[in-house]
């Protein structure tokens, strides 16, 4: 069975295509890892399976006793002639088979909004990646951060200090985020921030515990 350094050593590799830095992947791990008791995780934009790789991966060592054309970015090894459009699926598939996850890992080949509107489980962790306008970052933030349980976390990728480092929707949906005070930043890895959810304070005869 793989273990998280055959993952890292397949990145290191070239194996799988995705943006993550290896710091910020090892990050997304870790929460993983944490959270994975408290509930599923959610990745919201899957690419061609690398995150994913690395969330699955923390699943799937949490129940284990042995241990715990023409964008920027486009790529012409995943144009579908018959889509006329990029096609990353089949390639992601390939991914999340090749370290054996396809019983860890459910894929949602759908746009967030419409899995948000029909969405009711309570989640664990919400791995932010996928729109990166101002309209698609508000809503996966805003709409995901309500299904966190207390004491789960909101990560999302992309987080620059200013516009000369990379565009702001990611940061300025995390800011309308913190500013309604249910979640605070925990934790910064390269672009990468952990958000958690506050739990409740605990109340006694004698006031807040
Ligand atoms: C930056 S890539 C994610 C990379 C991925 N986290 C990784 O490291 O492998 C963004 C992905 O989000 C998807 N995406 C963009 N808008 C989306 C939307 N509204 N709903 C679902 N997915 C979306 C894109 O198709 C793309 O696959």
């Amino acid at each position: 069975m793989t273990n998280i350094q055959e993952v890292i050593s397949a990145v290191r590799a070239g194996e799988i295509k995705g943006f993550l830095h290896e710091s910020e992947a090892v990050c997304l791990f870790r929460y993983c890892t944490k959270l994975n008791a408290l509930g599923s995780a959610l990745e919201i934009g899957s690419y061609c399976g690398k995150s994913t790789v690395f969330m699955g991966q923390a699943y799937r060592e949490g129940g284990s006793e042995e241990h715990q054309q023409g964008q920027q970015y486009h790529d012409p090894e995943l144009w579908d002639t018959q889509l006329s459009g990029v096609n990353t699926f089949s390639y992601f598939r390939q991914t999340i088979n090749q370290f054996n996850l396809d019983d860890i890992v459910m894929p949602i080949v759908a746009p967030s909004k419409v899995v948000a509107k029909n969405w009711c489980m309570p989640l664990a962790l919400v791995f932010v990646d996928g729109g990166h306008s101002e309209a698609a970052a508000d809503h996966d933030v805003l709409a995901w951060s309500r299904f966190i349980e207390p004491g789960g976390a909101l990560v999302i990728h992309d987080i620059y200090k200013n516009e000369t480092e990379g565009g702001q929707a990611p940061k300025n949906a995390m800011l309308k985020l913190l500013a309604q005070g249910c979640f605070y930043l925990e934790r910064k890895v390269g672009s990468l921030v952990v958000l958690r959810r506050k739990a409740p304070k605990r109340y006694n005869r004698m006031g807040a515990s």
